[in-house]
């Protein structure tokens, strides 16, 4: 019989978060299960803040209802290292069952969802909601707050798209998704850009080079470049420095390749080009959340709560065939992220 539950959100605050920690309030409430809400991820755990006593409390929904739509999350979310420590997790199940805490719903990435197992295998259930923009998760359709940085990404590069157009510049557009280009292909679908590169796939600076001189050949003059933030992993060796040392833009030796400097390598192999490179950050986790995602987060509090009520714990809940269900935390986290090839040849061929 399940009574008390927390709630924590951990890792990049994503889009839908609050809707989440809202939904999960509601259901818990018509169900007459007290909610606690764990502020900055493990670390509320482990009441390492400046004043512990704020970072368990319990949330009340005439609180809750007011941050539905709001924008990051309102619970905080940290990265809490010292709880990759099997003793330090010994001590957050113990301080759990000390609060009278029966389950845990945990709103994050893999790295939460480990987390989470973990306090499963102390005995603690627990529930996860798939909290990241970086859709980084093999056994779920989309994460929540996926679709909101995906429409930021979409909206800016709609602009940026509208400014090379009238100034016959192409652009390098880097987004987020840690390793993970999913961000970075549905960007691209949708908006048309020509080239993209990410972290899946090996690429070649000078094959990206020779696609923008053809495209230019070709009449487009405001050719897009998406690249996703991790991309550099898998760049084709390439004295990138020397380069632009030979080429009249000094480079000093600890400096990493980043969006800018691509843009000046391409602007060097491509007659003088001028490619303008624009990072988008941390606008892709601080927007509202879409429609999409915050239905996803309703429906996901839902059915973190029935699971709870019958018995059903250490479960991950994803979407599969646009509908919410739900998998074993151990059996999700062993699901390989399929990479969609095709498009990515289709995108950067057209
Ligand atoms: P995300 O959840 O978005 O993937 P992180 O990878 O930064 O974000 O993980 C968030 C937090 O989850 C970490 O700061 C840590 O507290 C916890 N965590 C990550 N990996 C593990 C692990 N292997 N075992 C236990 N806890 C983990
Ligand atoms: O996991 C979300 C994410 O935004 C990744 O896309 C990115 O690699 C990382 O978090 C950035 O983390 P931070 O906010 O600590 O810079």
């Amino acid at each position: 019989m399940i009574r008390k539950i927390g709630i924590l959100t951990s890792g990049g605050d994503s889009p839908g978060m609050n809707a989440a920690v809202v939904g999960v309030a509601r259901c818990a409430a018509a169900h007459g299960i007290q909610l606690m809400g764990i502020k900055r991820g493990y670390n509320g755990l482990l009441g390492l803040s400046e004043k512990p006593e704020d970072d368990i409390a319990a949330l009340d929904l005439e609180t809750v209802l007011d941050i539905a739509d709001g924008r990051g999350t309102f619970l905080r979310t940290a990265r809490c290292d010292e709880f990759r420590q099997p003793e330090v997790q010994r001590q957050c199940a113990q301080n759990l069952r000390n609060l009278g805490i029966d389950a845990l719903v945990v709103c994050g990435g893999d790295g939460s969802f480990n987390g989470a197992l973990r306090l499963a295998e102390l005995g603690i259930p627990c529930i996860g909601i798939p909290g990241t923009i970086d859709n980084d998760l093999g056994y779920t359709e989309r994460t929540l707050g996926y679709d909101s940085a995906v429409n930021c990404c979409v909206e800016a590069v709609r602009a940026i798209r509208a400014t090379s157009r009238s100034h016959d510049r192409p652009a390098v557009v880097q987004v987020m998704g840690r390793h993970c280009g999913d961000i970075a292909m549905k960007t691209a679908m949708a908006t048309g850009a020509e080239m993209i590169v990410v972290p899946e796939m090996r690429w070649d600076v000078d094959k990206v080079a020779a696609r923008l001189n053809d495209l230019v050949a070709r009449g487009n003059t405001r050719a897009t470049l998406i690249i996703s933030e991790n991309c550099w992993d898998n760049m084709k060796e390439f004295d990138w420095r020397k380069f632009l040392n030979d080429n009249g833009k000094t480079i000093y030796p600890h400096e990493p390749i980043n969006a800018e400097r691509l843009a000046s390598i391409l602007k060097r192999k491509c007659g003088g080009l001028e490619v303008r490179a624009t990072v988008l950050g941390y606008v892709q986790r601080g927007v509202q959340p879409t429609a999409e995602d915050s239905a996803f987060a309703f429906e996901a509090a839902n059915l973190a709560i029935q699971l709870l009520n019958r018995g059903v714990i250490n479960q991950a809940i994803g979407i599969r065939h646009g509908r919410v269900f739900n998998m074993p935390i151990a059996d999700a986290l062993l699901m390989k992220k399929h990479f969609d090839r095709e498009t990515y040849d289709l995108i950067n061929s057209l």
